[in-house]
This record gives structure tokens, sequence and C-alpha cells, in this order.
């Protein structure tokens, strides 16, 4: 995971969770913008815009919490998107079968490996359903090929 911070704002990178639909680039490409490094400008836009952009991250690779002190009005930190949502996972597991593309799933998930080792532990997540992802079981964007 990878973090990038200002005074306002966290943003919380999971980069194996991506399935690469790109909503961020094409959304907030003043932040988000594959061809640079560091990949995320923090500074590219206001917080709530960055929170309502990652709010519509399908994966959950992309999340955010508030610093202490941030002038952000925390009713507005409360989305999809919020790291809290991580922890405050709802009962119903949802799968979206994506047309040409990954399940995407909502609800308190674990995956465990063949092997038996944990490798996700959380409530939003994108699996291949292709067979293609190099980074299987998680969609890596392979499917668009
Ligand atoms: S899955 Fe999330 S982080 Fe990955 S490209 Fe899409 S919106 Fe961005
Ligand atoms: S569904 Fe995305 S890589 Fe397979």
């Amino acid at each position: 995971m990878k973090e990038y911070r200002n005074k306002d704002i966290i943003v919380y990178w999971y980069p194996e969770q991506c399935s690469h639909p790109g909503i961020c680039l094409r959304t907030l490409p003043e932040v988000f913008c594959s061809e640079k490094h560091p990949w995320v400008n923090i500074d590219g836009a206001k917080p709530e815009e960055i929170i309502k952009c990652i709010d519509r991250c399908p994966s959950g690779a992309l999340r955010y919490s508030l610093p202490e002190g941030s002038t952000v009005n925390p009713e507005l930190a409360k989305g999809s998107g919020s790291i809290e949502n991580m922890k405050d996972i709802p009962n119903t597991v949802k799968i979206k079968v994506v047309k040409k593309g990954p399940y995407l799933v909502e609800g308190p998930t674990e995956v465990i490996s063949a092997d038996g080792t944990p490798l996700y532990t959380g409530s939003r997540l994108a699996l291949c359903s292709c067979g293609c992802t190099q980074n299987p079981p998680f969609c890596d964007g392979s499917h668009r090929k």
C-alpha cells in the first residue's frame, strides 16, 4: 500500500487491487496520471473532488481518510472510498458481473490462496473472470487486451 497526503486528505493506493477501468484517470487527470511519477498528485485538485473521484473507484484500490486538522467537512468523507468502510463492512456480499470484465465484489470478503495464504481481507475488490490476469485471482485490466 502507498500513501499520499497533504494537510487535508490522505489517499491510499493498493496497486494489487486495481482493475484498471481508468475511472480515476479520466475523472481527475490533474491528480491521477499513470504517466507521471508519483502517479498521484495530491495537490492537483480540491480534496472534495478527490473524495468524489475515489468514491467511484470500482475495485477499492484507491481509498481516502482525513488527517487531523483537515478543513474538509467529515460528512463528505464517508463515501464508499473511505478507508473507514474497510472496517465498517455490510452483511451482504454483492457480486456484479461486468460484461467482458471482472467480477466486482462488495461486502465482507476474504480471499485465500490454494495453499491457505490469506490474499485479501476487505469489502471491495475486482476478481478476474477472463483468466488473463497476471495477478490472479485479482483483475489487473488484462481483459481489455
Ligand atoms: S480501479 Fe480504481 S484505482 Fe484502478 S484505475 Fe480504476 S478507478 Fe483508478
Ligand atoms: S477480468 Fe480483468 S483481467 Fe480478467
